[in-house]
């Protein structure tokens, strides 16, 4: 993956739980690069969602690959259980560990990819000493916990300066936006940087369907990336 090409990785929050296998699969025929699981633990945000078994259970319905965005207080004792689910990428909010860098490793260790998510209030520079462990920053442009909330584009400044930081870095690292992201605000978003782009209430939402939101949602960041 290039840390420039667009990608769209739906949330599941909104699927039918009911019917998970159907759900994945059509993201998949739907032409999703990813599929992006939500976890929440109920202390780091106020929500509580799904585990390793539910992830587990949707894993062979797909090909598409598994990033899971931890919202969780202990990413410690929980990591090795995603990866055996079949997660191939752990995203790890800033806030919620003491020795992030530690962190990151251990998920690199287990032979997953590792992502470093940053709050609304967390500073770009959260991210700048551990950008030779991931693969991935994730710029919440929502104050994590919930989906269908207003797109922050306070945010855009910051997309823009971690954009600049990997840049720098010389590694290639993609910058990805969660929180609502839809037709009308990706197109702020890439222009400030971010090329993969999580969307759940959006893509749901779209009138002609999953694959007519896809394909929408691609063509408006493409033509808005780094502009
Ligand atoms: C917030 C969640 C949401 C979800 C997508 O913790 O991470 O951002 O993925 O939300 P919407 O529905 O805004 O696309």
């Amino acid at each position: 993956m290039t840390s420039s090409q667009i990608q769209i990785a739906p949330s599941v929050l909104p699927a039918d739980m009911a019917h998970l296998a159907d759900e994945v699969a059509a993201l998949e025929a739907a032409g999703c690069d990813r599929i992006q699981w939500d976890v929440m633990d109920g202390q780091f945000v106020p929500n509580i969602t799904f585990g390793p078994d539910v992830i587990r259970a949707a894993r062979n319905h797909t090909t598409l690959p598994f990033e899971v965005h931890l919202m969780v207080l202990t990413p410690d004792l929980l990591a090795e259980a995603f990866v055996a689910a079949g997660c191939e990428r752990l995203i790890i909010h800033a806030e919620s560990v003491t020795h992030l860098h530690r962190t990151l490793g251990y998920v690199r260790s287990l032979g997953a990819t590792a992502g470093v998510a940053l709050s609304p209030a967390t500073p770009a520079l959260a991210c700048s000493e551990v950008l030779d462990l991931v693969d991935l920053v994730l710029v919440m442009t929502v104050n994590p916990g919930f989906g269908g909330q207003d797109y922050l584009a306070s945010m855009e400044g910051k997309i823009g300066r971690v954009r600049e930081m990997v840049e720098a870095s010389g590694r290639d690292i993609e910058v990805e936006v969660d929180g609502g992201i839809g037709t009308e605000t990706i197109g702020g978003a890439a222009r400030a940087g971010a090329n993969v782009f999580v969307t759940g209430t959006a893509l749901y939402a779209h009138p002609e369907g999953l694959a007519a939101a896809v394909s929408e949602l691609r063509g408006k960041a493409e033509a808005a990336f780094g502009g």
